[in-house]
């Protein structure tokens, strides 16, 4: 069931005037623009009606502006939490048969409009009497454009293609993968009916408007923004490269303006060589950035991570032990956890800065207790429930019986970590309100 967001309107409105402050019109303005009274957009302004329609498509034909940016995202989580249980989830069953054989048997789980993953329970329908990737009873894909992150339940093969060559691992419940977008792959259980895989996919950082800025400028203009990745030095002269372009500076003034030798800068340039710790702070200073900014990444992620539960160490924390599943360097705001709740928690122990799924895959139920607005609230998670739990908020899990209840937690940071989350500190707390909720006019108005 959706929840129906009680902020929509009001929120629509903060947005709308925060687009016409960017275009520098005030609301008189922006009436005789879009050939509408002064109240109506006062209305909307205040979250008192909703945008009628023709507004949008007028404001399209005399404003720079896109329809999209006058549609706001929905909050069907408007108590921090967001839960789905079994049943919701069994009645949600699509079998898809591939090469004219059942291949899967899909369900949702816990997904809300707010977070960025759609994870499905996935049943295998296809059985394997053997471990070989060229086992003619496979179905591949062609790879898809969401990250994957998968937990194994049950005796399932996964299967995919890394450096042209068709490999296999041979997973059991927890253990755990990590797949990169496009890489072709494929699933089945060695026990029928007996292997499943809790699929987390998501659209990261791409998914939205970068996609839709890439597609509208068009041409080969998005595949200019690659930078080279086939060794660090060339990784950094992309980067180097492209902050000179930017500010249209030679590699003469360069070289003359920081006083770096010549030959070294051109080798920079040409991605043979790296800068020494000094030689990147004299870089940085010149092209007024951070040393951040310039540098590669430490190492270059494989396309495929593999990890079994076996050589996952487990530790404590709280009332509950943790093993780390599947992660990879470069999505730095994506881990999942495989939490066993082992006794009640007495506080709360979790505040996670990240958007939260987790799905109960063993046989006990928990209670998740967490805060909203100083109100404790609580709920229980039974075996094949899900939930969603927003970012930052202090909850925990305690089991309904006298032994360990075993969660799938998968967290990821949505659009407002890593380089957002820079440019929103340095604005500052004193107008964190102003940029998710504009209430004023960028001036004053006398
Ligand atoms: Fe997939």
């Amino acid at each position: 069931m959706i929840t129906k967001d009680p902020t929509f309107l009001k929120r629509q409105g903060a947005n709308f005037l925060s687009l016409i402050n960017d275009l520098k019109r005030n609301r008189k303005a922006a009436a005789q623009d879009l050939q509408v009274s002064l109240e109506t957009i006062e209305k909307i302004i205040a979250g008192e009606s909703d945008i009628p329609p023709g507004l949008i498509q007028r404001a399209t034909e005399v404003w720079p502006v896109n329809r999209r940016d006058f549609m706001i995202m929905e909050d069907d989580c408007p108590e921090g939490v967001l839960v789905m249980r079994g049943e919701a989830s069994e009645k949600s069953s699509r079998i898809f048969t591939r090469g004219g054989a059942d291949y899967y048997e899909y369900r949702d789980t816990a997904m809300s409009k707010v977070a960025p993953f759609r994870p499905e329970w996935i049943l295998e329908l296809c059985t394997v009497e053997d471990n070989d990737p060229k086992n003619s009873s496979l179905r591949w894909n062609n790879g898809h454009f969401m990250h994957q992150f998968t937990m194994f339940v049950g005796p399932v093969n996964f299967y995919y293609i890394e450096e042209n060559q068709k490999k296999v691992m041979v997973a059991n419940t927890g253990d755990s993968m990590y797949i990169t977008p496009f890489v072709p792959h494929t699933f089945a259980t060695r026990q029928r009916q007996k292997g499943l895989i809790l699929a987390l996919t998501y659209g990261n950082k791409l998914l939205g408007d970068v996609q839709q800025e890439m597609s509208s400028l068009g041409g080969d203009i998005p595949g200019q923004f690659l930078l080279e990745t086939r060794s660090r030095d060339a990784y950094f002269a992309s980067l180097l490269q492209l902050q000179m372009a930017a500010l249209s500076l030679s590699a003469e003034d360069l070289i003359v303006q920081t006083g770096l030798p010549a030959d070294r800068v051109h080798r920079w340039i040409k991605g043979e060589a790296f800068p020494t710790p000094e030689e990147y702070g004299r870089l940085a200073d010149r092209l007024n950035v951070n040393v951040y900014d310039l540098m590669p990444p430490d190492a270059f992620d494989p396309g495929v991570i593999v990890s079994y539960l076996s050589h996952s160490k487990p530790r404590r924390y709280f009332n509950c032990q943790i093993r780390e599943l599947a992660s990879i360097r470069y999505l730095p705001y994506s881990k999942a956890l495989l939490l066993d709740v082992l006794e009640k928690a007495e506080t709360f122990p979790f505040k996670v800065p990240l958007h939260q799924y987790c799905y109960n895959f063993g046989d006990v139920s928990v209670t998740l207790r967490w805060d909203w607005k100083g109100q404790t609230r609580e709920v229980e998670v039974g075996p094949n429930d899900s939930v969603y739990v927003k970012p930052f908020v202090p909850h925990s899990f305690s089991p309904c019986a006298a032994k360990p209840a075993s969660l799938l937690s998968l967290r990821i940071g949505g659009k407002g970590t890593g380089e957002p989350q820079r440019e929103l500190s340095h604005i500052g707390k004193k107008n964190i309100q102003r940029i998710y909720q504009e209430y004023s006019l960028w001036y004053k108005e006398e």
